[in-house]
């Protein structure tokens, strides 16, 4: 029961990939799939790669040539709904893409053929990412959030928006909020992977898991010290999280 680890970053990757046993490197498709053993589970670390399109391939390889029978997401996003703060870690419950519109031959971000906008995560295996959040972060988050002058981490869940954009502007945030709202979306947070890792899982009926620390707002200040963020907070957060997923985890 192979349980692949998808990254958005290096960074983030890097401390993942020294809990692995025997870490065997396998190339496909211009990505590098790290395959081996963690807490006794079989495991296969990727980067997404960035970008709808690029998770989507990696997805598609992992479940086709890797065989993966579950698939975890880790990355960072931008916190769009009321109470996401930067330091604060979003476990998807559902997601959807905001810069999808076929409108009108279909409803604004429906997905053609589909017949719906957002699809859902796996439950099981997000019940048992958020218990990992909520359990993993408790130790964790002390003193990077103390020296960052950030928030004791709060864990949130529900609807993540997914496009080929990195939101940094305020009104756009605002303006891609308020027309997901509309068509009755609360999104919490904005990414760059995560719908398309969902549909593809959804093809194929893989459960699928997401989870995204907070880097930033969405606003003008998104791009600024993203680097020093994701390997002070976003990495540490990332292997806290998901050592005590893989504990929980009870399918080898
Ligand atoms: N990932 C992290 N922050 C982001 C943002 N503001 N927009 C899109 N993807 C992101």
């Amino acid at each position: 029961m192979t349980l692949a680890i998808m990254s958005a970053l290096l960074d983030e990757q890097r401390g993942l990939l020294e809990q692995l046993v025997s870490p065997q490197r396998v190339k496909r498709a211009g990505r590098t799939f790290w395959c081996g053993q963690w807490a006794g589970q079989d495991v296969v670390l990727v980067l997404s790669k960035v970008g709808k399109v690029a998770a989507a391939t990696t997805t598609t390889v992992l479940i086709e040539a890797f065989d993966v029978k579950s698939v975890l997401f880790t990355g960072v996003a931008g916190g769009v709904g009321a109470g996401v703060k930067v330091g604060d870690v979003v476990v998807a419950e559902a997601f959807i893409q905001h810069d999808l519109n076929s409108a009108p031959l279909f409803s604004r971000y429906e997905i053609p053929l589909y017949g719906r906008a957002t699809l859902d995560c796996d439950p099981l295996l997000s019940a048992l990412l958020l218990e990992a959040a909520q359990l993993g972060l408790v130790g964790v988050g002390d003193h990077i959030h103390r020296s960052l002058l950030l928030e004791a981490p709060k864990v949130h869940r529900g609807l993540i928006a997914s496009g080929d954009q990195f939101v940094c502007d305020p009104s756009a945030a605002a303006l891609l909020r308020t027309d997901l709202q509309a068509a009755g979306h609360e999104p919490l947070a904005v990414e760059m992977e995560g719908a398309a890792v969902a549909q593809v899982c959804h093809d194929y009926g893989v459960p699928f898991a997401a989870m995204r620390t907070i880097s930033d707002r969405a606003d003008a200040q998104a791009h600024l010290d993203f680097s020093a963020f994701v390997s002070q907070v976003a990495s540490p957060y990332a292997l806290a999280v998901v050592s005590r997923f893989i504990t929980l985890r009870p399918g080898k």
